[in-house]
């Protein structure tokens, strides 16, 4: 059967042969036990519902099995035998550019290359779904192949709920993923409703097909180390010479090192799991491996000397070079910790002392005892941050949940007034004032046709957009177009493609809407073809979330969640291709809505309105809720957004004096 075939077909009328399970691949841990004996059974009836009856008797033990083994029913054997990637567009079978735009992305979120866990439709973070089962895939691409124009496929967390009359001016997809009631939604409401299959976590860009592999963050992160590099410097001095130490080899993670490189530091990345070493290792993302800590020492002695710009994967526990630093005098510039502790009981984070295999184990088998080992490594490490801070390094949260997974688990970590904590997040000291406060964000986009021709005119295209709106741009963001058009102009040559042929670049409202215009324009005069535009939720108006997005919001408003849900309705009625709504994403479940959008750029005057449109309202959102927030920053921007559309009409706040609240 041909690849079309296969995805016309949705659901197979005869089973596929049960699979072997690859051991070669890199899969999801056990999650732990959280059905009763009744609940099982209707996490069973769930999945049973997308088969017909005559294949319930063996897909029941089946599924069964899988409950009892893995801790979630992926059904294993509906996993297609094709390869997945993004292919070029035109292979994707179906009626409407839109949804097979759709289809590319979601192939890409899957491809191996790409995936964190692919067997269980991980992307990233340890559980950022796309769906919950290979049932859910197989219908939706179906349904994808199907659409017209005049439809809208509603997705309820990785669940297809079916095809809706709509217009061709409306979304062709829907996505909420781990929408449930605010009182339902602790760690473990995640876990059970998605045992029970009727939730997910989709992360910020897994579950909403907009995940571009570790480039996305590598742009992100490189302008993190190069301001934080920028916050120390005593004297205008740059980054090189200087040690920055983190952890994870991960879906985002992994970025770090090459981040690192760009931006021109020596970086030491730990992280405890090999396959993810040898991943960025082998992908050319981390220069070097050490295993051992004295080496470590040597080796980062060495580069200290020499001012080396180098990455160095330590294949270990963060915790451990935490204080082997601190007892071996390192010096350490800047400090920061990737692992996944928005998932911290199920693998996002690994005790000092248990060996990666010992923890999977403990997790699943006694996750209370796993959770007081989390708890003790959590005191130990900001133990040794506290005693390197102490001498001078500038330690940031990475928006990981790190200070607030160290807090819970009784750190010392807390401010003196008891309510914030001694280290800032990156937002509030480094992303929100330089960037988001001024709409500059993780904005992105996908080649269609899959060729490496397009991406490279593209990349022109966007370069000579920003260096003319460089001449000129206000001083208050020449820094930030400085160091996008010296990203952009590197981009061939740092080789981050992984998977589409997908392009990052942190841009502003007026950027972004300048470079899909010429790119829609480009294609019109046939010299590129079918261009997919979208971003990372983690932007200047996508995601509430109060300790990292929103939080260098100091109004109180930080908490509340109307800007994410103002901005995904805003986008669907101003052209978006898709819109999507999370709970969940990054920092962890019930922490955190997040929202975005994906749009297809074809050429076409629509298009061109879409775009016009949907692009100024989708920064501006937060750029009002920043200004009205009182961030200077958003204010000077919504300023200038008032003056150059004069549409646009925005309250802006007063200012009230300090001695004035003296009462
Ligand atoms: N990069 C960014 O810009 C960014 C932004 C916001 C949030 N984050 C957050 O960063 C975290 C990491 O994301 P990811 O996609 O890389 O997740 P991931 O789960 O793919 O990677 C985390 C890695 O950390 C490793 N790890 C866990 N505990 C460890 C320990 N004690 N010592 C050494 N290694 C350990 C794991 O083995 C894993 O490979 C997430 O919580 C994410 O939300 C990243």
């Amino acid at each position: 059967m041909t690849f079309q075939q296969q995805i016309l077909e949705g659901i197979p009328a005869v089973l596929p042969q049960p699979q072997v399970y690859d051991t070669a691949i890199n899969h999801a841990p056990k999650r732990k036990e959280i059905l009763s004996a009744e609940e099982k059974k209707l996490a069973l009836r769930n999945a049973l519902r997308y088969f017909e009856p005559e294949h319930h008797e063996v897909l029941v033990k089946e599924f069964a099995h899988e409950l009892d083994t893995y801790g979630r029913i992926y059904m294993y054997r509906l996993r297609p035998d094709y390869k997945m990637y993004a292919r070029p567009i035109e292979e994707y079978p179906g009626k409407s550019q839109q949804a097979k735009a759709i289809m590319l992305m979601i192939q890409n979120n899957l491809d191996y290359a790409v995936a964190q866990h692919p067997h269980e439709l991980i992307t990233y973070g340890g559980n950022g779904a796309v769906f919950q089962n290979w049932a859910q895939y197989r219908l939706t691409m179906k349904y994808l192949a199907e659409m017209t124009d005049e439809q809208t496929l509603i997705m309820y967390s990785g669940h297809p709920m079916g095809l809706f009359p709509s217009h061709t001016e409306a979304p062709r997809v829907v996505v909420t993923n781990g929408m449930v009631i605010p009182n339902y939604s602790k760690p473990d409401d995640w876990e059970k409703f998605n045992a029970l299959g009727v939730s997910q976590y989709g992360q910020m860009t897994a579950g909403s097909y907009m995940y571009i592999g570790p480039q996305g963050i590598v742009h992100g992160t490189t302008i993190t180390v190069l301001n934080g590099g920028r916050k120390i410097a005593k004297n205008r001095e740059g980054i090189e010479g200087k040690l920055f130490v983190t952890s994870g080899l991960g879906g985002m993670s992994g970025a770090q090192p090459k981040a690192g490189n760009i931006a021109g530091c020596i970086t030491v990345c730990a992280e405890v799991n090999p396959k993810a070493v040898h991943t960025r290792h082998s992908q050319g993302w981390v220069d070097e491996v050490i295993t051992d800590l004295d080496a470590l020492v040597a080796r980062v002695a060495l580069a200290k000397a020499c001012k080396e710009v180098v990455s160095i994967a330590y294949q270990g526990n963060v915790v451990d070079v935490w204080e082997k630093f601190d007892t071996e005098n390192i010096y350490i510039d800047l400090g920061s910790d990737q692992t996944s502790l928005h998932n911290p009981w199920a693998g996002g984070y690994y005790p000092v002392g248990l060996s990666l295999e010992e923890s999977n184990k403990l997790m699943a088998d006694d996750p209370a005892v796993f959770k007081d080992m989390v708890h003790a490594s959590l005191r130990r490490q900001a133990n040794a941050i506290n005693k390197h801070t102490a001498k001078g390094t500038y330690f940031f949260d990475y928006g990981n949940a790190f200070l607030l997974e160290a807090s819970r688990a009784g750190a010392d970590v807390m401010a003196a007034n008891g309510i914030d904590f001694k280290y800032p997040s990156y937002v509030q000291d480094i992303m929100g004032p330089m960037c988001f406060d001024y709409g500059f964000g993780p904005f992105r986009w996908v080649c269609a046709s899959g060729k490496p021709e397009d991406l490279a005119a593209t990349d022109a295209i966007a370069a000579t957009v920003l260096q003319e709106m460089a001449k000129t741009a206000p001083v208050e963001i020449r820094q930030q177009m400085e160091d996008n058009i010296k990203w952009i102009q590197g981009a061939q040559q740092n080789k981050l493609v992984v998977g589409s042929q997908a392009r990052i670049l942190y841009a502003d409202a007026e950027g972004r809407i300048n470079i899909a215009r010429a790119f829609n324009q480009a294609i019109a005069e046939g010299k590129i073809g079918t261009i997919v535009l979208g971003r990372d939720h983690h932007d200047v108006s996508g995601t509430d979330s109060p300790y990292r997005e929103t939080s260098n919001i100091y109004d109180g408003s930080r908490f509340t969640a109307d800007m994410a849900i103002q901005n995904v309705i805003g986008d669907s009625f101003r052209g978006a291709t898709w819109v999507s709504i999370h709970n969940g994403g990054g920092v962890g479940w019930g922490e955190v809505i997040n929202g975005g959008f994906g749009m297809v750029l074809d050429g076409t005057p629509q298009a061109s309105k879409r775009l016009e449109s949907m692009l100024f309202w989708d920064v501006n959102n937060g750029i009002a809720r920043r200004s009205w927030a009182r961030n200077e920053e958003a204010v000077f921007a919504i300023k200038r957004a008032m003056e150059s559309q004069p549409l646009l009409k925005v309250t802006l706040p007063n200012m009230v004096s300090d001695a004035l609240l003296d009462l």
